[in-house]
């Protein structure tokens, strides 16, 4: 009875002889060997249908196989090294009943042992029979415990992630690999004859099928009718998690037509996409992010959402991901009118779900999942709303899908996507000279919206000495009279500075025996509208103050006189200390790196309403007396409600520092403060101004881009040049780091001011930062 033939006596229906093909030498004998090498000699059997020798996988990697040699695909069927392939020069040999695989310098990469009487006839089938990789041949029976692992993809034969086993309890199963791991994680077929299985036969009149020990058929793998012995055959359990049993006629020889190719006869499961329908856990049959759909021509298609591409081309299961930057989870900061669903029908990730709600409509669906950050994908079916979350697992798609037909998933998308950004910046970019900023100065708005700032950040402690504001109880702002300003300011003489649309002087305010230097900015142009509201609002803000903001102390509101009474700071702007003296230390500037980063901190995090100051830059950092940096100048700033994370607004600030999202009509949130503090700190490192025409080698010409340059090539020392102090600072190069984090065009990838707090502290550690320009999501 053919079932209780062994295993072992099979091999001799074959009677292979093998033969030195590239010499004369007939028989493989004792010692003989094969080197890895481009003449790609081999040793073919007897019937010279298969063949044992290398194959070159990849430019220099060899791997040891068995392959039809016949047919000009010259398939492989077994191999010995999949995972481990060896270099030009490395020596088979057969040799004291073992093949000894060897790596040129002679280090043992596989061994098998041979039984000797036999070499003469099959060594080469023998092997792959007790140890098969991924493919079964006619004859072939494996036994319990026998496992067959599919190759990673068509061109790499390393394990993949399928695995096809007769297990040790008697059921045949196909499963995905736990990959990297070498066990199963999830069975998507089964023969479900756990106790029973004993044996999988496959005949050479090409039926596959599961035996019992008494020899009864349990079930069939591969059930056509009896195969023509003029065909090859072979099975094998591909990259895609199917096993699929082959023919290819032998008169299609390397002689023959190269139109002939292996066609298939059985394969199982009958639809992987949906055998994989319960799996919890892994990648399904697509990769993470992708969805499965059943081919026509029965191929399991891979295919990315809707505004996702695939990651790795060459590995269809390596899985999707967003073409966009993903949503903002900042407090507040949620970009809600910059995402958008595209449709998705029969769609679905049934076990990527984290929320549910149901009844719902579908339009309320995509707005629950458009208002959390970490909804990726909504799903609406008949009243049910899902919300999706990367990494979106074992997801199926398509009309044949039982189940699927009135799903439909709605993938969120950035509108605008990144490469549409970087385009538009790199044209903003190469024509720094663009002038923007202080012509908006004289808006109507500039007076209302400095004087919120300043109530609204307002220093109690300070201004004791000056009478309460009486319009605005509870604020110790003072209103002053346009003749006290005169007097105080000598009649506007000494002038400290000159804007567009104001000018600054110097004063003496004495209250009693109280006498305080103060810096009075008068307005060239009146703002006359919106006087009520801004009444109104100041009464809902509180008092606050901090150290490192320059201080409004009052204002003066007399017909056409507009004007705000600050506090003198007497070593004049950053600009001034960093461009028109020689160069301060190193410590210093550090200093005043972490006093204005905090400043801008407190304006983004700690106020009631959030703050953008939207005109950060050295000539409004101001110096006390003990060189203390407060940042001045709210002409420009916008204070949010606190529902609003983002407004719209023409361009403002000053060109350099102004972050390139301004040129792109998108909203403008508190992470243009942290371009502007950036370049501040790039100017504050290397002392020097962001743009300087002057300079000799044009890429040094835009600091920005030289120091990420610098960084890039490790030259970052070039930045500083003679300062060793800085150089000598570990510090140094974690700023230049922190700076470019800053500078990132895209807003989201730059980190908080808290963020940069925090990184500039050391308490957390700087990450590698991207090139400012590329749009590396952070997915
Ligand atoms: C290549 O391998 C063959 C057979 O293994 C051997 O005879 C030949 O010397 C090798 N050629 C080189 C250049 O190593
Ligand atoms: C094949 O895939 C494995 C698993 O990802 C990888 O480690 C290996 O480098 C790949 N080999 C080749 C030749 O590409
Ligand atoms: C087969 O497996 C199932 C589930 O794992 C189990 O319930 C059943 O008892 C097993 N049968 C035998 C005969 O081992
Ligand atoms: C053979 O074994 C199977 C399963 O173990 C059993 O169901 C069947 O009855 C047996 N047949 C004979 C003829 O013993
Ligand atoms: C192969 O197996 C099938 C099914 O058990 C059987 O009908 C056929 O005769 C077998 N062929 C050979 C050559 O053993
Ligand atoms: C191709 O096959 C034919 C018969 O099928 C045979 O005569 C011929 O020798 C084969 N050619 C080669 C190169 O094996
Ligand atoms: C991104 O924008 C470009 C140009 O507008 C467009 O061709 C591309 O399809 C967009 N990509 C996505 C994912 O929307």
């Amino acid at each position: 009875m053919a079932f209780a033939v062994s295993s072992k006596i099979i091999f001799f229906l074959f009677l292979f002889l093998f033969v030195l093909s590239a010499t004369a030498q007939r028989y493989v004998t004792s010692g003989s060997s094969i080197t890895a090498n481009k003449t790609n000699s081999a040793w073919e059997s007897s019937s010279g249908e298969f063949a044992f020798g290398f194959r070159q996988i990849i430019p220099g990697g060899y791997l040891l196989a068995i392959w039809f040699n016949r047919i000009p695909e010259r398939t492989i069927v077994w191999s010995a090294n999949r995972d481990n392939l060896v270099q030009e020069g490395s020596k088979v040999q057969l040799a004291d009943g073992r093949f000894d695989l060897r790596d040129p310098r002679g280090q043992q990469m596989w061994a098998a042992p041979v039984s000797l009487d036999r070499v003469a006839y099959e060594p080469c089938l023998t092997l792959s029979f007790e140890n098969p990789t991924d493919t079964l041949l006619p004859t072939q029976r494996l036994d319990r415990g026998v496992v067959l692992v599919s190759s990673f993809s068509e061109t790499n034969y390393s394990k993949g992630r399928f695995l096809f086993n007769l297990q040790n309890d008697g059921n045949l199963v196909s499963a995905t690999r736990n990959f990297p791991m070498d066990g199963p994680s999830f069975v998507y077929w089964s023969t479900q004859t756990n106790g029973s299985g004993s044996q999988l036969i496959f005949n050479q009149s090409g039926y596959i099928f599961l035996a019992a020990e008494n020899g009864t058929v349990l079930d069939f793998v591969s059930q056509s009718e009896a195969l023509s012995s003029q065909l090859y055959q072979r099975a094998i359990l591909e990259y895609d998690g199917v096993l699929r049993h082959y023919v290819y006629p032998k008169s299609a020889n390397s002689s023959g037509g190269r139109e002939m190719a292996w066609s298939t006869v059985e394969f199982i499961p009958v639809n992987i996409c949906a055998s994989m329908a319960d799996a919890k856990l892994g990648f399904g049959a697509c990769g993470l992010n992708s969805v499965c759909s059943w081919g026509s021509d029965n191929i399991p298609q891979c295919k990315c959402p809707p505004g996702y591409s695939i990651i790795d081309l060459n590995d269809r299961m390596s899985g999707c991901k967003p073409n966009f930057v993903a949503q903002n989870c900042d407090e507040g900061a949620l970009e809600t009118d910059h995402f958008s669903f595209i449709d998705m029908p029969n769609t679905h990730w049934p076990y990527a779900a984290y929320g549910q709600f149901s009844p719902i409509p579908e339009d309320l669906c995509r707005e629950y999942c458009l208002n959390d950050c970490f909804c990726n994908i909504a799903v609406y079916r008949d009243g049910y709303c899902w919300k999706l979350q990367h990494p979106l697992i074992n997801g199926r798609t398509g009309p044949r899908e039982e189940g699927l037909g009135l799903t439909k998933a709605m993938i969120k998308v950035r509108n605008n996507n990144a490469t549409a950004y970087s385009s538009v910046f790199k044209k903003c970019k190469s024509s720094p000279l663009i002038i923007i900023g202080s012509v908006f100065l004289g808006s109507s708005m500039f007076l209302l919206s400095s004087l919120l700032l300043y109530f609204f950040c307002f220093n109690r402690q300070k201004s004791k000495s000056l009478q309460p504001y009486q319009d605005l109880p509870g604020l110790n702002i003072r209103r002053f009279s346009f003749k006290e300003l005169q007097v105080a300011t000598n009649g506007f003489k000494e002038e400290l500075g000159r804007g567009a649309c104001s000018t600054v002087y110097k004063g003496i305010l004495k209250n009693d025996n109280i006498e305080a230097v103060i810096a009075v900015k008068k307005l060239h142009k009146m703002a006359t509208e919106g006087e009520q509201e801004f009444k109104a609002e100041v009464n809902s803000i509180s008092s606050t103050n901090h150290k490192n903001l320059v201080q409004l102390l009052g204002y003066c509101e007399e017909g056409q006189n507009w004007v705000l009474v600050y506090e003198f700071m007497s070593n004049g702007s950053l600009a001034k200390l960093l461009f028109e003296n020689s160069r301060p230390n190193w410590y210093k500037r550090i200093q005043i790196a972490f006093a204005t980063a905090r400043g801008i901190c407190y304006l983004h995090e700690e106020c009631k309403n959030q703050i953008i100051h939207c005109d950060i830059k050295p000539q409004n950092v101001l110096l006390d007396d003990s060189f203390t940096a407060k940042i001045s100048d709210f002409g420009l700033a916008k204070l949010l409600k606190p529902d609003q994370s983002k407004t719209t607004t023409g361009i403002r600030g000053t060109k350099g520092y102004v972050a390139p999202e301004w040129f792109k009509n998108m909203p403008i949130t508190v992470k243009v403060d942290v371009y502007s503090f950036g370049i501040l700190l790039l100017e504050l490192i290397c002392c020097r101004r962001n743009y300087e025409p002057e300079v000799e080698v044009e890429n040094e010409m835009i600091l920005a881009d030289f120091a990420y340059d610098c960084y890039k090539e490790g030259t970052m020392h070039l930045l500083v040049a003679d300062d060793d102090e800085a150089l000598g600072d570990k510090r140094f190069d974690k700023f230049v780091m922190i700076a470019i984090w800053c500078i990132q065009e895209e807003p989201t990838l730059r980190p908080t001011m808290k963020r940069v707090m925090q990184l500039m502290e050391g308490s957390v550690e700087v990450p590698i930062p991207p090139d400012p320009t590329s749009f590396i999501t952070s997915v």
